[in-house]
């Protein structure tokens, strides 16, 4: 049975894999408890919530407008939301897309899903993202923040 995997091509697909994985975090026991005693979350609105994300992050439809940084800060004083979780995360998201799909948006939307995790991981936990640590910025960078902040541009 060596059927080559379909890429993921539009709304089903993302259902599918949006589905798949939240499958797969509920039964999680790192991650399964803050999503259903936790933040006790509505699956019937977060999973359509999480269609229109993934839909609007890999094809610019989907219409997802929201604010996942404060969704995940404000689980920070409530439970462990470090790097081992956000680990967990994304080794459960890679597993689901690898069972289901590749192809370029399969490799796509891990990507995505790697750069998010990492940077809603250093935000909500107040840890400096290296990218734009002033000490890393080129001194034509740093001119131009500092002419944006002034007002200047
Ligand atoms: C430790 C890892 C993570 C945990 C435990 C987690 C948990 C949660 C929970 C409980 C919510 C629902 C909050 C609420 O409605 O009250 C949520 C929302 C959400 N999460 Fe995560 N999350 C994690 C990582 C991620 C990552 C890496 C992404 C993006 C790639 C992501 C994307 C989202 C989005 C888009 C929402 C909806 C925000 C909104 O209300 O607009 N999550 N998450």
């Amino acid at each position: 049975m060596n059927y080559p995997l379909p890429d993921l091509a539009g709304r089903t697909e993302i259902e599918r894999l949006v589905n798949a994985f939240y499958d797969r975090v509920r039964s999680d026991e790192m991650l399964g408890f803050i999503f259903d005693e936790v933040a006790a979350v509505d699956w019937s609105k977060h999973l359509p919530k999480m269609y229109d994300f993934w839909e609007t992050v890999l094809f610019r439809s989907g219409g997802y407008t929201g604010n996942p940084l404060a969704a995940h800060a404000k689980l920070v004083p409530l439970t462990g939301m470090g790097r081992p979780q956000f680990d967990r995360w994304l080794e459960l998201f890679r597993a689901t897309v690898d069972g289901l799909f590749a192809g370029e948006n399969a490799e796509h939307i891990k990507n995505c899903a790697a750069d998010m995790a990492n940077v809603i991981h250093l935000k909500i936990n107040g840890i400096p993202d290296p990218r734009t640590d002033p000490a890393n910025l080129t001194p034509e960078q740093r001119a131009r923040y500092a002419a944006y902040r002034a007002g200047t541009p």
